[in-house]
């Protein structure tokens, strides 16, 4: 037997927003695998709908007999009009969500204070902090009335300690931090469980996002240290929603080994 089962996942449902990639997509195969059924979003169908199918085949390679059910929605968590519509399109099957993983979220630019665009903020708060804080309140009622339930946000290193050109970015972490902790403190009396991961630097789409598509900016994002890819995170949320149901991983900060800070960042091979 491993040391570390993920026996507890099977048949579970998890929702996760941002699966169209990176450590979204990530999470997705890691919990097809454990034998999870799965709720997928994304705003980009063509990409939401490959993680889907490599789900399913990661779920059949792994010969488990559990979970497998997998449902692709398209869905930008930054519309109101749509997460309140997202019930009515969830499958019957998989109406009662175990596990909602708050995912979705992105950065744009790196202006300083003073030249930040109205549009560009708007877009972070929309999606990092007011589309986490609108799935989370369409499920938090079913998990009260089910006594049962896990919160999973995906907050960052950048919601503990802000970095210049991060004004805005830095300010949507720092408040799924806070929004994690007072959901924490709202169901201690409840077995309902919280957790906020709370990643370093991460290769994955992140800064293609930040830089507008340019590669090259993107990548020398990352030069020269070991990141982390999405796996590395994808695999501490699926530990967290493993953990026996009377322990809360209540706030996991995970970073490269050659990072401390936003800004503090040892690069041997620069
Ligand atoms: N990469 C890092 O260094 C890092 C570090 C700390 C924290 N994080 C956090 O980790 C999370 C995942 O980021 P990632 O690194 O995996 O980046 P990514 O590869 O760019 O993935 C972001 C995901 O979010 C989705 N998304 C963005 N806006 C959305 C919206 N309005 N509605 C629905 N889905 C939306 C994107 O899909 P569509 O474009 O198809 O909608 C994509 O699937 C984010 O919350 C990010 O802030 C990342």
């Amino acid at each position: 037997m491993s040391v570390f089962s993920t026996q507890r996942l099977e048949n579970k449902v998890v929702l996760i927003t941002g699966a169209s990639g990176g450590i979204g997509a990530e999470a997705a195969i890691l919990f097809a695998k454990a034998g999870s059924n799965l709720i997928l979003l994304a705003r980009r169908a063509d990409k939401l709908n490959a993680v889907a199918e490599a789900a399913s085949a990661a779920h059949k390679a792994a010969g488990v007999q559990a979970g497998g059910k997998i449902a692709p929605i398209v869905l930008d968590v930054s519309d109101a009009k749509q997460v309140e519509g997202l019930k009515a399109k969830i499958p019957a099957e998989l109406q009662n969500v175990d596990i909602l993983v708050n995912n979705a979220g992105f950065v744009l630019g790196v202006d300083k204070i003073g030249d930040i665009k109205e549009d560009e903020m708007a877009a972070m708060f929309e999606t990092n902090v007011y589309g986490l804080i609108r799935i989370t309140q369409l499920f938090i009622k079913d998990f009260k009335a089910r006594a049962s339930g896990h919160v999973i946000n995906i907050g960052s290193v950048a919601g503990r300690e802000a970095y210049a050109g991060g004004g805005i970015y830095c300010a949507t972490k720092a408040a799924v931090r806070s929004f994690s902790q007072s959901l924490l403190r709202e169901v201690v009396d409840t077995p309902i469980r919280v957790t906020e991961i709370q990643p370093g630097l991460v290769e994955t789409g992140f800064s293609v996002v930040r830089f507008h598509g340019d590669q090259s900016a993107a990548d020398k994002v990352y030069q020269g240290l070991e990141p982390l890819v999405g796996k590395d995170v994808a695999e501490e949320i699926v530990w967290v929603a493993a953990r026996p149901p009377h322990i809360n991983i209540a706030e996991l900060f995970v970073m490269p080994v050659n990072q401390a800070s936003p800004t503090l960042v040892h690069r041997p091979g620069k």
